[in-house]
């Protein structure tokens, strides 16, 4: 079991979640009986994973044999750029909850800050020069709006934000009649995001960590959009090891427990049930302030950023891309 993080809309978010991109539905729906079975209630997903039913059908497996009760489940989902218009909030959030087989989600997030034009059922529509196709016009506060009108029917119990950055956020915070209640962001050793977690901290915000262990498989998106990029290999880092060592803890036990003892939540994917398994086990130690001070060194600030969406082509057009 895992301890848990008080969002402001009054919910507990379990601090370890489960990451589910990039997994095949059969591996996925095997990792997650894996990942139910070891403990894990806090389950991220987005419509753009293309794996929400695979999930709905392991939850109603649950759900049904009662083996879980709904209440003891954290489930998020995400906005896809393509539904970043108010018109289409209501529309994609009833399409993920249909896939899931729920009557509402723990947390919707707006996936990223940029938008698509929609083209029909395409996830990622592209222009025929390869170009994302960007809908310009994003406008955060109508988005907003739409979201919190999501809480007021009750499909969202907790609304948020994903790969925004401090202004946009305050933009947000500015008109908000229900806050975000949680920002989830790129975030691990290499790339500690010290001013965006203090400014969460701040306005209340709960910050959820996304490619906590260094997220290879994204090595692949680049190499399918032709972008040749160095990826860090925290789980091999000379310093991660020594300390995993002293505390006879794996590196991704040492480098989940860096980041939980900041008071952020983490969702680290494996589809392997024993890695399943150890990413939970992160509660019965505590890393001392010396070791915390010699893993923070490893921050290299944003030239730690493994993920920048340039994968899409053409996105830095985009008004509102994020970095
Ligand atoms: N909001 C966003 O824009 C956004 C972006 C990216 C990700 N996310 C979310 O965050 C989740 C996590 O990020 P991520 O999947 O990119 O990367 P990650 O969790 O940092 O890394 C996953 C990789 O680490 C391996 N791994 C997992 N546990 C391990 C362990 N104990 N020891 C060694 N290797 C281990 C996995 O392989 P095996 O499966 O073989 O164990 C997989 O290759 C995603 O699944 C998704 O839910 C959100």
């Amino acid at each position: 079991m895992t301890s848990l993080l008080k969002l402001s809309a009054g919910a507990s978010m379990p601090v370890i979640g489960f990451g589910t991109w990039q997994a095949s539905d059969a591996e996925l729906e095997a990792a997650l009986e894996a990942a139910l079975e070891a403990g894990y209630r806090h389950i991220d997903t987005a419509y753009v994973y293309e794996n929400e039913a695979a999930i709905g059908r392991v939850l109603a497996k649950w759900l049904n044999s009662g083996k879980v009760k709904r209440e003891e489940l954290f489930i998020v989902t995400k906005l896809p750029p393509a539904g970043n218009h108010p018109d289409r909030v209501e529309k994609y959030l009833k399409r993920s909850l249909d896939n899931l087989g729920l009557d509402y989600v723990d947390l919707y997030l707006v996936h990223v800050p940029f938008g698509f034009l929609e083209k029909g059922e395409d996830i990622h529509p592209v222009e025929s020069d390869g170009n994302i196709l960007l809908d310009k016009s994003t406008n955060h506060i109508n988005i907003w709006k739409a979201m919190e009108a999501q809480v007021d029917a009750g499909l969202a119990k907790s609304i948020g934000l994903s790969n925004f950055n401090i202004s946009q956020i305050k933009r947000v915070l500015q008109s908000a009649r229900i806050p975000p209640s949680n920002l989830q962001v790129e975030l691990h050793a290499f790339f500690q995001q010290k001013e965006l977690v203090d400014f969460c901290k701040e306005h209340n915000i709960i910050v959820c960590a996304y490619a906590p262990l260094g997220s290879r498989g994204t090595a692949k998106l680049y190499e399918r959009a032709g972008i040749s990029k160095d990826f860090p290999d925290l789980l091999n880092n000379p310093k991660v090891l020594e300390v995993a060592e002293k505390y006879g803890k794996t590196p991704a036990q040492i480098l989940l427990r860096h980041i939980v003892q900041r008071g952020i939540a983490a969702i680290p994917k494996s589809t392997n049930p024993d890695r399943i398994q150890q990413n939970l086990q992160i509660h019965d130690f505590e890393l001392s302030s010396e070791d915390v001070v010699s893993l923070n060194k490893l921050d290299q600030g944003s030239d730690g950023r493994i993920l920048d969406f340039r994968f899409f082509k053409g996105i830095k057009n985009h008004p509102e891309y994020p970095f």
